[in-house]
């Protein structure tokens, strides 16, 4: 059942902490590709890019600010005027702009990289919410480094970022530090402890360090965040980010443990991670969870004969839902008599029980010395066969 409590916002930053891993660059064309499709797709905000850090950052915002007719448009911020005045300036055009500032909050961010004492954060942190409000209505504050922050101190951050107007507040696990339980219960507490709290909606924004991003990004929903930051491919700074696809997915499936709705195409997350997957030169591992070009396909004769009978028995979503044509039945040597014959079938041969069984064996040797069995190499062992019979 659909109702505003259960909706939950989905800000994709592809375009962004995607980009700022190592060798994912896009060019301008590139980006506006991944932008439309972004848009066509559902999400709810976009994260263009950090318009400070280079001219062409700022000229992507500035142009998918200008073609984005429906999602939010976000340029992110650190905490400084230079920044925010170009994050607003990039964002200016848009149908919904959104300037996105942060700054650490973490006792070793505070100390080590930006040199402060917590009251000089903590007044940043409502000269930066301030000045971007001046700019914008739409204001999203992060406390970077959000999960290993003092709790008394963030929750201090995120009152006073709330009363100076942001209207969203993300706890980024920056590191990918946190667990499930930590996250959701991180998220209980502030929401629990600000008196402010229910004037903004609370975001989660989850690295992939110890391979925990989704896990934590649904836990931290479960803790009453409503918005998701995540990327397509779960590409991003080291590890990565949380993957879109499978958070979706994920909600989707498990409607029972994750109630929630987001506003996503699922149809179309094959093609967005074709499209990322091409224009940032990553290749998607073969078996990545949704979009890997494993993810539907079944190759041990146990599993094909399951197929065959019911898709239920080894699949949990259609390949359909996701965009995907059709699951398939790899042919290799831990293939099944069955799913060779239903191979034969789909290829347009009826053999006899004789000639099945010949042909069968053939194929388990064949498979047996070569890694890819194609449907031509079946083919030309069928025909050989048949041919030589003819004769
Ligand atoms: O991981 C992080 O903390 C970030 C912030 C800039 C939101 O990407
Ligand atoms: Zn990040």
């Amino acid at each position: 059942m659909s109702n505003d409590q259960n909706r939950v916002l989905i800000f994709d930053t592809t375009l962004r902490d995607g980009e700022q891993c190592p060798g994912a660059t896009m060019t301008l064309e590139e980006k506006l590709e991944v932008a439309e499709l972004l848009d066509e797709m559902g999400v709810d905000i976009i994260e263009a890019g950090f318009p400070i850090a280079s001219i062409g950052d700022f000229e992507a915002v500035s142009e998918i600010a200008r073609r984005v007719k429906r999602a939010v448009v976000a340029g992110l911020s650190r905490a400084n005027p230079k920044d925010i005045e170009r994050a607003g300036e990039a964002v200016r055009h848009a149908v919904r702009p959104r300037i996105h500032t942060f700054i650490s909050t973490s006792p070793v961010h505070m100390k080590y990289k930006l040199q402060k004492e917590p009251d000089d954060v903590l007044a940043l942190v409502i000269d930066q919410v301030t000045r971007a409000r001046n700019l914008v209505d739409d204001v999203e504050w992060s406390a970077e480094d959000g999960t290993r922050t003092e709790m008394d101190f963030l929750c201090r951050c995120v009152e006073a970022a709330i009363k100076a107007g942001a209207t969203t507040i993300n706890i980024p696990d920056t590191v990918g530090y946190t667990t499930p339980e930590e996250y959701r219960t991180l998220f209980e507490t502030v929401r629990g402890r600000v008196p402010n709290a229910d004037k903004a909606i609370f975001s989660v924004h989850c690295h992939n360090d110890l391979g925990m991003a989704v896990a934590n990004t649904l836990a931290g929903v479960n803790g009453g965040a409503r918005q998701i930051e995540c990327t397509i491919n779960g590409i991003g700074e080291r590890a990565g980010n949380a993957a879109l696809e499978e958070i979706v997915m994920a909600i989707k499936t498990r409607a029972d443990a994750f109630p929630y709705e987001t506003g996503i195409d699922t149809t179309m997350l094959t093609r967005a991670s074709k499209v990322v997957a091409n224009a940032t030169s990553f290749p998607v591992q073969y078996n990545k969870a949704i979009v890997g070009r494993n993810a539907f396909a079944h190759e041990s004769g146990i599993h094909q004969d399951g197929m065959l009978k019911h898709t239920q028995t080894y699949e949990i979503m259609t390949p359909e839902s996701v965009g995907v044509t059709k699951t398939s039945l790899v042919m290799g040597k831990h293939s099944g008599r069955n799913a060779f014959r239903s191979k034969l079938a789909e290829l347009g041969y009826k053999l006899s029980d004789n000639e099945l069984q010949d042909a069968f064996d053939r194929f388990k040797a064949l498979a047996d010395r070569k890694k890819h069995v194609y449907d031509e190499d079946i083919e030309a062992l069928v025909d050989e066969r048949l041919a030589t019979a003819h004769d």
